[in-house]
């Protein structure tokens, strides 16, 4: 498969059969993404997008994508080295340094992230931040904001299933910016070319993982294909 082929199929991914594909991939247009390839992420993302795919499953499903993208996302933390003693003798390892990684729902949706990155980085802080986006002008509106004080020492994970126009995200970076974030990195399940453009426009030190750069966005800024209203098919509430 030539790397053209490969760019291709990553934005309109539907458009040929996939046989194999390296782990992550980014595109030349969007130095700020990565999409997550594993095999268990785009088979567990295409029953996610089903929309007959059941609430109960749907948000396992959210968590279990979540949980193996935040391995990904973990990749780039900075370790140092600690002394182990084993039952046998003293040895070197290795321990993440600085402060506890902080998760960053953007509520509601994000929320259904959270569980699973928990899972694999337990003694994270999670901090919350209460966005919606208005139906008719499709700009955020804030309504929370809650994240620990030393904010300026720590590595924070955002999470959010849907990057669309992208106005929550980069509403979200520019809150934990303001209270002195510095390291931000942006998970979410599926990306719309749109809402990358603008995160790398308006912020584009925030490295963005995704596990899927679908088409485009409709005419009321839903992501197509997309996989519907995230946060009303994790929270029953359509
Ligand atoms: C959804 C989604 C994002 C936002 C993405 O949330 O979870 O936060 O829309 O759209 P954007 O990129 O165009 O800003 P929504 O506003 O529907 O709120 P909810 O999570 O409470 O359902
Ligand atoms: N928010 C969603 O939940 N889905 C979309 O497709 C766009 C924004």
């Amino acid at each position: 498969m030539t790397r053209k082929s490969v760019d291709d199929r990553l934005i309109f991914f539907h458009a040929r059969e996939i046989t194999s594909l390296p782990p992550m991939h980014t595109t030349p247009e969007f130095p700020n993404l990565l999409v997550i390839q594993h095999p268990l992420v785009q088979h567990k993302l295409s029953i996610l997008r089903n929309g007959e795919t059941p609430q109960k499953i749907f948000k396992e499903l959210v968590d279990e994508i979540a949980m193996l993208m935040a391995y990904e996302a973990t990749s780039g933390l900075t370790l140092e080295s600690v002394a182990v003693q084993t039952p046998l003798e003293e040895t070197q390892g290795w321990r993440v340094s600085g402060k506890k990684l902080t998760l960053v729902p953007i509520l509601r949706a994000g929320l259904g992230m959270v569980e699973g990155v928990l899972r694999l980085v337990p003694s994270a802080r999670v901090g919350h931040i209460g966005l919606y986006r208005d139906h008719d002008t499709l700009q955020p509106v804030d309504y929370y904001f809650k994240v620990p004080g030393d904010a300026a020492e720590r590595d924070f994970f955002l999470l959010d299933p849907m990057l669309a126009t992208g106005g929550s995200a980069v509403s979200a970076v520019a809150s934990l910016k303001r209270a002195g974030a510095t390291r931000i990195r942006f998970l979410c399940l599926v990306a719309a070319p749109e809402g990358v453009r603008r995160l790398l426009q308006e912020h584009a030190d925030v490295q963005i993982f995704c596990a899927a750069l679908d088409r485009e966005l409709n005419a009321v800024g839903y992501i197509l294909p997309g996989l519907g209203d995230a946060g009303d098919r994790l929270f029953g509430t359509r």
